[in-house]
This record gives C-alpha cells, sequence and structure tokens, in this order.
C-alpha cells in the first residue's frame, strides 16, 4: 500500500488478512459524507492503488463503507456547485468524476457498496457504479434522486445506469419525483441488490458478496422490453403527462429533459453517456438550478438558526383543541413528543384525537406505532400536565382577555425553564404577556393551516423577549421538524403582513372588473402554489376581513368583500365566496388567456407582496433579506424558482441594469 493512503483525511483504506479491501468513507469535520474535491481527489488514490492491487492479485474485492452512522453518502458537495456558472465549467467538473467511477464500475475485482444511512444524488450515482448493493432495512436507510428538486438531473452516468440497472420504470420513476425510497423499495425496484437486518450485519454480508463474487442481476426481460423504442415512447408520453400535472415546464425544465433524454436514446448506453452530459450542463449553469439551490440553502440557514440545542423537549402541552391546538399536538406526537391536550369542551379534544388518529395512520403506517402515537396523546381537560411540560403552547380564541386570563392561570403552574407560547396570529405578544407575573418569558409560536403540511413557524419575540426563551422557541421548532424563523412582534408578523396586501390588490382588481380566474391564473404562470383570490376564499373571507383592520389595508365598506362577509358568503367553508365551492373545489369559468396579458398581471399582482417583504426588512421585523426570502417561500409557497421575492427583485434589477449597460456599450 503506498504511504500516501495513510495520509487521507476523508477515507480510511484497509486491506484485512482475507484480502478484501474496505474504503471506510468519513468526512473529516463534517457531519454528512458528501462528495466534494478531496473527497473526490482521495478517492481517486483507493481506486488507483485497488486497481493495482487487484491486477497484482493482492486484494479479492473492493468494499465501500460508511464511518458515519446515519449517512452513506448523502450527496454531491452541493457548497461546490457555486464554481460552476459555466456550461464548460460543468463539464469540467464532471468529467473526472465520470472517468472515476467508471474505473470502479471495471475493477476486475467485486466492488460491493454497503449502505446503511442516506445514500443520495452522487451517491447513489456512485452506488450504481460498484458491482453490488447492500442496504440496511433500517428506518433511516433512504435512496433517492432529488437531482430534479435542484433543477437538475444526475450527471455522473446515474441516468444511464440506473435506467439499465433497475429498468426504465422504477429508475425513471425514481428521478422524476426526487422521492427518497426506504431500502425496501429501493430493493423492490431493483436498485439494491440485497438487504440485511441492521448495521452490525452489512460488513458480513459485504464480506460474503465479495468472496462469492456477487453481481447484480441483469435486466429481466420485461424490463429489456420496456426499454424498445415503442415502449419508451408510451412510458414517456405518460411520464409527462404525470410530470405536467405537478409542475409546469417553463418553471422546472429538468424532469422534461430527462424525459426527453429517455425517450430519444433509453436503450443505448454510449448516447446517453455523452447526452446526459450534454442536457446536465445548461441546467446547471441555468438560473432556475441556481434559485432552487439558493432554496436548498435557506432552508438549511432557518435551520442553523434553531437556537439552543442544549434544550430537548420531550413533552408538550397545548390549551384549545380547536383547528390548530389540536392538530399542533398531533404533529409534535407524530414528530416523537408526548403531547398533553386541554380545552373547556371535552368534546374539542375527542373530535381532534379522532382527526390525529388519520394523521397518524397516514405517517406511521404500522398499528403499533399509531396505538403508541395515540397513547402518547392525552387528554387533559383540566390542566393536570402543565407542571410537566417543557412547552406549553396556548391556541384558544383569538380574544386578548381571555388568553391574557387563560395564560396567567398557566404560569402559576408551569415549571421554571419550560416555554410558555401563544398561537395567537394577529395579537401583539407584550399585550397579551401584560398579565404575566413575568411577561419577557411569553413568545409567540405562529402555525399555519394546515399544520401538517405547511414547513414554517414563526418564532414571535416581543420587545423585551428573553432570548434565551426565544431560542428554546426556535429549537422546539426544530426538533418536530419544522423550519423556525425569528420574527419580531408587528402587525401580520411576515407571512400575513405579506400576504395581505398581495390579496388586497387582487379584491380591489376583481372589484374593478376582472375575472376571479384570470387573476388567479396570473398567479400560477407567475409560480405562485394557488392564485390571490382562490387563496382568499381558502383562507376565509371573515378571516381576511380581520388582518386587512389589523393592518389598517381593508378596502371601503361596500365593496365585494365587505357584502360577500355581511352575507355570510365567507369563502370555501361555506360553499360560496369569490368562488362557488362544490366538493372542495372552486368552480372557475373558462375564459381566453390569449385576451389577456397574463405575464404583466402576474408581475404586478406579485410587486405588492415583493414591496412589502422589502419593508419588513426594513424595518427590521426580520434579521435580514435571506431570512425574509426563506420565510416568505416556505410560509407563501413563493416561486421557489425564483429563489425569493428579495432576491427575484434585485436579479431583476440587475438585468435591467446590465441590459441599459449592454445598449449603451452598443450605440457607442
Ligand atoms: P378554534 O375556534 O378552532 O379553537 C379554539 C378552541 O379553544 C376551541 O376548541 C375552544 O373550545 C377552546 N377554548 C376557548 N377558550 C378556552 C379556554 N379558556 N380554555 C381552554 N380552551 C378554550 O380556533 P383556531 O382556529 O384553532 O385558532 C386558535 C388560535 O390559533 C387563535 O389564536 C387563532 O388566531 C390562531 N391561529 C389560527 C389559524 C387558523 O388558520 N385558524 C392560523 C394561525 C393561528
Amino acid at each position: 500500500m503506498t504511504a500516501k493512503l495513510n495520509k487521507l483525511k476523508d477515507w480510511r483504506y484497509v486491506v484485512d488478512a482475507e484480502g478484501i479491501a474496505w474504503a471506510t468513507f468519513d468526512r473529516q469535520n463534517e457531519s454528512m459524507n458528501t462528495l466534494g474535491k478531496r473527497p473526490f481527489e482521495e478517492l481517486g488514490q483507493i481506486v488507483e492503488e485497488a486497481e493495482n492491487a487487484a491486477n497484482l492479485g493482492e486484494i479479492l474485492g473492493l468494499v465501500f463503507i460508511s464511518g458515519k452512522h446515519n449517512n452513506w453518502v448523502a450527496g454531491a458537495d452541493i457548497r461546490e456547485f457555486e464554481q460552476m456558472k459555466t456550461d464548460s465549467e460543468v463539464r469540467n467538473f464532471l468529467e473526472p468524476a465520470i472517468t472515476l467511477l467508471n474505473q470502479i464500475e471495471n475493477l476486475r475485482v467485486p466492488v460491493v457498496a454497503a449502505i446503511h444511512g442516506y445514500c443520495l444524488g452522487g451517491g447513489l450515482e456512485f452506488a450504481l457504479a460498484c458491482h453490488y448493493r447492500i442496504a440496511t432495512r433500517a428506518d433511516g436507510t433512504r435512496l433517492g434522486f432529488p437531482e430534479v428538486k435542484l433543477g437538475i438531473i444526475p450527471g455522473l452516468h446515474g441516468t444511464l445506469r440506473s435506467i439499465h440497472t433497475a429498468g426504465p420504470m422504477g429508475a425513471m420513476t425514481t428521478m422524476l419525483t426526487g422521492r427518497m425510497l426506504r431500502s425496501n423499495v429501493a430493493k423492490s425496484i431493483g436498485l439494491v441488490d440485497q438487504l440485511v437486518s441492521t448495521e452490525h450485519n452489512l460488513r458480513w454480508a459485504a464480506r460474503k458478496a465479495v468472496l462469492s463474487g456477487r453481481k447484480s442481476k441483469p435486466l429481466s426481460l420485461v424490463k429489456k422490453l420496456m426499454l424498445l423504442k415503442p415502449a419508451r415512447k408510451l412510458l414517456a408520453n405518460q411520464m409527462r403527462k404525470q410530470t405536467a400535472a405537478k409542475v409546469r415546464e417553463d418553471h422546472y425544465p429538468a424532469p422534461f429533459r430527462l424525459i426527453d433524454m429517455f425517450e430519444k436514446y433509453g436503450d443505448s448506453k454510449k448516447r446517453m453517456r455523452t447526452e446526459e452530459t450534454n442536457v446536465f450542463a445548461p441546467l446547471m449553469a441555468s438560473e432556475t438550478s441556481r434559485n432552487l439551490r439558493r432554496v436548498f440553502k435557506l432552508s438549511e440557514l432557518l435551520k442553523a438558526e434553531a437556537g439552543d440545542k442544549r434544550f430537548k423537549p420531550a413533552r408538550v402541552h397545548v390549551v384549545g383543541a380547536g383547528l390548530m391546538g389540536g392538530d399542533i399536538a398531533a404533529w409534535c406526537v407524530v414528530s416523537g413528543m408526548e403531547a398533553s391536550l386541554q380545552d373547556l369542551d371535552p368534546q374539542q379534544i375527542e373530535k381532534a384525537r379522532q382527526r390525529a388518529k388519520k394523521l397518524f395512520k397516514k405517517r406511521l403506517r404500522k398499528k403499533q406505532a399509531v396505538d403508541a402515537a395515540m397513547a402518547r396523546l392525552i387528554a387533559d381537560p383540566d390542566g393536570k400536565h402543565i407542571p410537566r411540560a417543557d412547552v406549553i403552547i396556548e391556541a384558544i380564541v383569538e380574544v386578548l382577555e381571555v388568553k391574557q386570563k387563560v395564560l396567567s392561570s398557566i404560569e402559576k403552574s408551569m415549571k421554571p425553564g419550560a416555554v410558555l407560547a401563544t398561537n395567537t396570529s394577529s395579537l401583539k405578544i407584550e399585550d397579551i404577556a401584560k398579565g404575566l407575573k413575568n411577561p419577557v418569558e411569553l413568545i409567540g409560536l405562529h402555525f399555519f393551516n394546515p399544520v401538517a403540511k405547511m414547513p414554517l413557524v414563526e418564532v414571535i419575540h416581543g420587545k423585551d423577549s428573553d432570548i434565551e426563551t426565544v431560542n428554546k422557541g426556535a429549537a422546539f421548532v426544530a426538533r418536530i421538524k419544522k423550519s423556525p424563523l425569528k420574527v419580531a412582534s408587528a402587525p401580520g408578523f411576515l407571512v400575513n403582513r405579506v400576504l395581505a396586501p398581495y390579496m388586497m390588490v387582487a379584491i380591489a382588481r376583481h372589484q374593478d372588473g376582472m375575472k376571479a380566474e384570470v387573476l388567479d391564473q396570473a398567479a400560477l404562470d407567475f409560480g405562485m402554489p394557488m392564485g390571490p383570490i382562490e387563496l382568499s376564499d381558502v383562507v376565509g373571507l371573515d378571516i381576511i376581513t380581520n388582518v386587512g383592520k389589523i393592518l389598517e389595508i381593508s378596502p371601503p365598506d361596500g365593496g365585494d368583500l365587505d357584502r360577500l362577509v355581511s352575507s355570510g358568503k365567507l369563502g370555501k367553508k361555506t360553499g360560496q365566496g369569490f368562488y362557488k365551492w362544490r366538493d372542495g373545489k372552486p368552480v372557475k369559468e373558462e375564459f381566453d388567456p390569449d385576451d389577456h396579458d397574463l405575464d404583466q398581471l402576474g408581475r404586478e399582482l406579485l410587486r405588492t407582496l415583493i414591496d412589502e417583504s422589502r419593508k419588513v426588512v426594513r424595518e427590521k421585523i426580520v434579521k435580514n433579506a435571506d431570512l425574509a426570502d426563506a420565510g416568505v417561500i416556505f410560509g407563501t409557497g413563493f416561486a421557489p424558482f425564483r429563489g425569493g421575492p428579495i432576491h427575484y427583485d434585485r436579479s431583476l434589477k440587475k438585468k435591467t441594469a446590465d441590459e441599459k449597460k449592454n445598449d449603451m456599450g452598443a450605440s457607442e
């Protein structure tokens, strides 16, 4: 063995007494194994050594295993993606990595990937270059290609290797959805060859696989038939339809380019080798991918803001078992906590428990896990569990005096160091805290409806809020796998503050005669998940009116909104608002899109939201523009491929300035 291999930083390489080479990936000073420049360089040295040793008959095989407890290879190192700005920079980056994986594939001894934990993106491409893949059945072992979520496709020959290893259906679905598969699912579609029950069995199984020279089975006849031209055409059409039902090609081109490539060249590994790079390079250099990578980093930024890592809450108590309180308690239980639920009305607790059961069944599936979750969701009408709780959340009616009274009685029995929070949507934290003995200890935890779906929770701090409590609140939010955003206690906080004026502008346009369908379509075309008029109906027109009053932006009395609310037409919940609602869906009239400039209209509508986001940063309601962008994307669904409202605005301004410069240059 060369001396260089003793100096590796991210890998360990040893050959055991039986002649099996073990390459252990364990990135220095990182919790995650990702494939960046140095790990690739060191992997190159390992492969060179293994190649020589194999040629000399000194090793029987090579096993790639991880030194981390929860990840094998979590993907390429996304931090290094930013160095690739142009098509040729991308190609220069890919080439050595592709060559290295080919070298692994061509080793003359058996090469085994022994997988425990995450095996994603570039990690799965690496595993597919090995001859045999063994994975543990552990819950945390997940395999997948999340590339489309970053606006790209696999680029290290993962497209062709997965299609020719697992067959087109399984491989394409995995790449197109970006889903993380459990190891048993990955095995059933052919991405994994063998399963073992635990991490402890992995080495033994890998040893056996090397000694008996195991290799992945070749594709079955049926899968081979699916690679033929007529079948590919059929499959590609189906995939295009399914993908188009979820995302638009002009917003998210990556999955559509992948389908085109599969349809044209799916049966030829040779053509796919060159085409994959031809498709990958422009996608990677595109603005869409840069923005989606930004969104990924923003979600990491929110996690990093999570606050006090020493605070490890295990028990939560929720007062108010209505729509929000019931769902918050259920979500905490899904995340592994114990939750006690209090309400004046015991029937509300029971209803919340029944709703929770549905969520548990969907999320936890196994009866045993659902039963255990139900046991952790405790009905506590008298608040007996308050003294045991690490976090107490009040989610009762939005009436200041009632909230003050209930919170001051909770304060008397809570334990020292516990977090006391209100889920208020509109009241000032300072006002609610007035009746408390220790007012600085109250914070807001503003969840969004529906709780199980919305990733963001605003952590609201008042003027004098205790920083330690705010940090603990953020740590709790991260503990239940949501993204915490610290926001100052100001009307509308962040999300409602930016959404409400945008909805009001749309409502005003509607009142001036523009069809709801046109307004909504313009916002969808911009990339919003739902149009502003439909969203108003979903949220409830009474609630919109209330938020409008708080932010002092209500339309004048006697307008459309006022008229609808006064006649009890509150939107989806009453079956009639701006739209008529049938079976939970708005009844929309057709219109001719050619009669309208939807692109311009979408930009005009969103301008209000963008300007408001900038104001929120200027007023220091959130710490900086990146955090505001993160909050607006995760709280409102603002078109992720545009990178956030403030980022989008800055890019627009830069583009205009560049164009001006170019024009001036041209006219000189
Ligand atoms: P809800 O009306 O569905 O539930 C309120 C519950 O509190 C009811 O079950 C009621 O019986 C109970 N309650 C009232 N007074 C009580 C008391 N003194 N002690 C114990 N229980 C009491 O209301 P919802 O929609 O769940 O809202 C709760 C809080 O969450 C409000 O502050 C609201 O502003 C806020 N919020 C609501 C959102 C929504 O979309 N509905 C979104 C974000 C925050």
